[in-house]
Formats: structure tokens, C-alpha cells, sequence
């Protein structure tokens, strides 16, 4: 009895280990279990026989058979604790070689570019960078800058009127005025930012668009002061090799005034269509601060000279990129956009 004992433990245990290492999952370990411990599992049925051994070989019976029992019962929660570490690292397992959803990454838009590179130009050259309100009073966008009652561009196709009585600008022009209300001369500022005119939209127009306004007051200011100053922002501009020319022009609140034109960027003055065949593109408006303006905050003009300028950031932005309609800039098309 004893023999056929040894022997059975001795099958038990290698079948036991052979199976074990096939198991593959929890379902069939529990299976592999019940067949050798469960109630009616092999190695219960060799436990029960141990009584039925002769006396002499019982200590020895009982202790392979019970040495066996242990060693299964460690094998299956070894597998166990195996087969629960492969399911966690299958369920936790990234394809680490699948592209990820990658964000949008937007950019600064071609106007803002424009109007921070104008204002680092003059930065450079030791102006303020400041801004005003979009939405004026009639003084500050018209009487203070002497322009007359009855001046066109009072009218009402030319100026946005809100029903406060107050308007949306038609020109940076307001924010020399609110400066010089506020600080004592000299200085030096320009002012960025949008403007309004309800003009029909066309390639050329919108009824929104951005100006850069520029100021200088000092004691001894002259029209080659502005036309320095205007010439090294031309060539930081527009490149090295650009020329400027003043032709004489009228407004308000300069006196004498000028517009501005950059030999053509495009055919660099022998003529093209973007030029209209000048060789010259108007760029901005500029002269000397009109004595009248001065007066209006207080400043002497016997004592305080200065010149302003005025500039279009759209029509800037489209020589600058080559652009030939200004609605792209307010269409929001990722396509126009993505390009700068
Ligand atoms: N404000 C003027 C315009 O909008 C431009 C300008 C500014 C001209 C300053 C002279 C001086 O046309």
C-alpha cells in the first residue's frame, strides 16, 4: 500500500506541475484547484486513505501527502498571484506608438504683429507706447483737434454716432489731446489701436481698422525732426533701401502737413500695379502740431514745438505681406491666418 502511494504522490505532483504551467487564466486555475483539492480532488481522495495504511508506514504517508497538499496549495497562489499581475499590466497597457491628439497652437494675428513691430520702432527711438478710448466725445475726436463745426468729416457717413451722443473714433488722433491733457511737455508717444468709419467694405475698406498715432513736443522740434525720425522708421520698416517722399497735404490739426509715400516695394519705383504705375504707395499723414491744438491743452506755442503722424496698420500690413484684400484680416479663415 505504502508503494502504490509513493507512487501515486510522486504522479500527482508532476501532473499537478505540468497542468499548472499550462494555466493561462483565473477560470482554469480554479479548475486545476478543485481537481486536486477540491472535495472530491485527487489529492482530498489520497488524505482519506491515509487511515487505511498500515501503522507502521501511516507518519510516512501523512507526511508525503500532506507535504504535497502544501506544495500544490503554494503553487496555485503563486499562479494566482502571476496570472493577476499579467491581467493588470494588460489592462493598464498603452500602445505607446499611437500618435496623440496633438492641440491647436494659434498665432498672433498679422494686424497685432504689424502694430508691435510700429510701436518697437518707435520704442526704440524713445517713444511712450499709450492708448485711449474707442469710444470718444465729439472734443476730443473733432473740436480739440480744430476741426471746425460743419467739417465733413463730421458727418454722419463719416462717424460712427452712438445714441449717448458720444462716438466710435474716426482716428488715434483724440489720444494726442487726452496725453497732452495729462502730462507736461516734452514728450514722445505713439498710440496703437482700432478706429471706426462706415465706409461700404470693399478690398480697400472696412468700417473697422487700426491706426498708429505718433506725438513729439519739445522746445526746439522742426518738420527734419519728423522727417528723421519717419525716415528710419521707412527703412526698420520696409527695408534699408526704401525711399520717402512728403507731398503737401491738409489737416486740421497740423500745420504745415504732409502725406507720406515709400518709393514702391514691389517694382522699387520703376511702376507696377500694386503702385498703380507711380513707383509711390501713401503710407501715412503727417505735420506740425497746428498752434491752435496747443492752445486747446494749454501748451505755449512760443515756447513748445511738435509734429504728429498718423498711419494706416492695415495698409501697412498688406504691403508689408503682399495682401491685396483687407477682408482677410476680419474673416477669421485659419487658412489666411496659419500663414504668419
Ligand atoms: N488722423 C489722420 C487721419 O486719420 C492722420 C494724421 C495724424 C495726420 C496725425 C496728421 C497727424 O487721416
Amino acid at each position: 500500500m505504502i508503494k502504490s502511494m509513493r507512487k501515486k504522490i510522486d504522479k500527482i505532483d508532476k501532473e499537478a506541475t505540468a497542468l499548472l504551467e499550462q494555466t493561462k487564466t483565473a477560470e482554469e486555475l480554479e479548475k486545476v484547484r478543485v481537481k486536486y483539492l477540491g472535495r472530491n480532488g485527487a489529492v482530498t481522495q489520497l488524505l482519506k486513505l491515509i487511515p487505511k495504511v498500515a501503522l507502521k508506514y501511516k507518519p510516512e504517508a501523512g507526511k508525503l501527502a500532506n507535504a504535497l497538499k502544501r506544495r500544490l496549495e503554494g503553487q496555485l497562489r503563486n499562479k494566482y498571484d502571476v496570472l493577476r499581475k499579467e491581467k493588470e499590466e494588460r489592462d493598464l497597457a498603452i500602445d505607446i506608438t499611437m500618435p496623440g491628439v496633438s492641440g491647436e497652437l494659434g498665432s498672433i494675428h498679422p494686424i497685432s504683429q504689424t502694430m508691435k513691430q510700429i510701436s518697437r520702432i518707435f520704442r526704440n527711438l524713445g517713444f511712450k507706447v499709450v492708448e485711449g478710448p474707442e469710444v470718444e466725445t465729439d472734443y476730443y475726436n473733432f473740436t480739440a483737434l480744430n476741426i471746425p463745426e460743419g467739417h465733413p468729416s463730421r458727418e454722419t457717413f463719416h462717424t460712427f454716432y452712438l445714441d449717448s451722443g458720444e462716438l466710435l473714433r474716426s482716428q488715434t488722433s483724440p489720444v494726442q489731446i487726452r496725453v497732452m491733457e495729462k502730462e507736461k511737455p516734452p514728450l514722445k508717444i505713439v498710440a496703437p489701436g482700432k478706429v471706426y468709419r462706415p465706409d461700404a467694405t470693399d478690398a480697400s475698406h472696412s468700417f473697422m481698422f487700426h491706426q498708429v498715432e505718433g506725438l513729439a513736443v519739445d522746445r526746439d522740434i522742426t518738420f527734419a525732426d519728423l522727417k528723421g525720425t519717419l525716415s528710419v522708421f521707412v527703412r526698420e520698416m520696409f527695408g534699408q533701401e526704401t525711399q520717402m517722399r512728403f507731398r503737401p497735404h491738409f489737416f486740421p490739426f497740423t500745420e504745415p502737413s504732409a502725406e507720406v509715400d515709400i518709393s514702391c516695394i514691389i517694382c522699387g519705383g520703376r511702376g507696377c500695379r500694386v503702385c498703380s504705375f507711380k513707383g509711390w504707395l501713401e503710407i501715412l499723414g503727417a505735420g506740425m502740431v497746428d498752434p491752435n491744438v496747443f492752445r486747446v491743452v494749454k501748451y505755449d506755442p512760443e515756447i513748445w514745438q511738435g509734429y504728429a503722424f498718423g498711419m494706416g496698420v492695415e495698409r501697412i500690413a498688406m504691403l508689408k505681406y503682399g495682401i491685396t484684400d483687407i477682408r482677410l484680416f476680419f474673416e477669421n479663415d485659419v487658412r489666411f491666418l496659419r500663414q504668419f
